[in-house]
């Protein structure tokens, strides 16, 4: 781990500790790749969109307008942080995956009107992002504690700065509905990892797209523009400059749907040819077969009920949630019991 402090006098504290190294994302790179391209069926997880061109492709599809869980979760966002924030009461805010800055600004904005917040934790894959990120926030927000952690949220919370304190006044946010791409295995392994690291009273905010009209929720991940189509094609990208491979990324199409059964969105990528590709970096050679699906993504949506049974399985008790009134999406704040 590396710890830096920095701030020119009269602007903010602010730290970044660095867990999560090129060297390691490199390495579990190679293991998810060497996994799912081996898997019957053939899958590939969706952290690995996300380089430049994928995290520019994601803020294109927040653009869209068949894309609404982003904007309806903003919206929900105004209109209820402030109760959000007075309900809450947190000393410190912890962001999880902290990539949108608008819903960053109005949590701080909340918090700080509130009067209880003292400092805020950004914490993303990306160190390049975060740098960003902690240099406009401490610009903006002269008076927080500004503290950046590089890191994979399914592991490296217990890293977090601030151990769990007994009356410990923390909240750890989760938003744009991020937990929906976890299987419900790791996403109960996830929710317990965040509990171990709270106190009991600490809170977690945690923003789920709930189950909707198909005829709505297809099309957000199925544009007209065909961007998520690019967005998901991304990973092969990815594959091929990372990892040496050879995927002709334009023989691979689009799928997404809707299974009623577990109740997730499946974004999958099918080859349209046989096809063997080598990822020399692996030195592994995989054989495509025509019409054969390889799964990059589920999005699980969910209910009332579904919600409560989660955290409450990781311990945690609802305390209040707020809902759009669409009910597309619902933002839960639960305390650890
Ligand atoms: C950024 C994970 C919330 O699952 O809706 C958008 C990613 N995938 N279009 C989602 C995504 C396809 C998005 N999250």
């Amino acid at each position: 781990m590396t710890t830096e402090s920095a701030g020119p006098s009269g602007t903010a504290l602010v730290r970044l500790d660095v867990h999560l190294t090129e060297g390691d994302a490199d390495a579990a790179l190679r293991d998810d790749a060497r996994r799912g391209l081996t898997a019957r069926p053939k899958e590939l997880p969706p952290k690995w969109f996300y380089d430049a061109r994928g995290s520019d492709l994601f803020e294109r599809i927040t653009d869209l307008a068949e894309y609404y869980p982003f904007r309806t979760e903003r919206s929900l966002l105004t209109d209820s942080v402030a109760d959000i924030a007075r309900t809450s009461g947190a000393e410190t805010v912890v962001e999880l995956g902290s990539g949108s800055s608008t819903k960053t600004r109005l949590l701080l904005d909340a918090f700080r009107a509130e009067g209880t917040l003292r400092s805020y934790v950004p914490q993303d894959v990306s160190e390049s992002a975060l740098r960003g990120a902690l240099d406009e926030l401490a610009e903006r927000y002269p008076d927080l504690d500004l503290h950046g952690v590089v890191g994979d949220f399914t592991r490296d919370l217990d890293k977090l700065p601030g151990a769990p304190t007994p009356g410990g006044r923390r909240m750890i946010a989760f938003l744009g509905g991020t937990i929906g791409n976890l299987l419900p295995g790791p996403r109960h392994e996830f929710l317990a990892h965040v509990r171990s690291v709270l106190a009991p009273g600490e809170q977690l905010l945690l923003g789920t797209g709930l189950v909707t009209d198909p005829a709505v929720m297809v099309p957000a991940y199925d544009d007209a523009q065909g961007v998520t189509a690019e967005f998901n094609r991304n990973v092969l990208h990815v594959l091929n400059r990372e990892l040496g491979a050879d995927f002709d990324v334009d023989a691979f199409s689009h799928v997404a749907y809707w299974d009623a059964e577990n109740e997730w969105i499946e974004m999958r990528l099918r080859a349209e040819r046989d096809m063997t590709v080598r990822v020399a970096a692996l030195d592994l050679d995989v054989a495509f077969e025509a019409g054969e699906l390889m799964c990059t993504e589920i999005s699980a949506k969910f209910r009332h009920e579904s919600i409560d049974a989660m955290v409450g399985a990781a311990g945690f008790e609802p305390t209040r949630r707020w809902v759009d009134e669409d009910e597309r999406f619902a933002l839960s704040l639960v305390t650890a019991v």
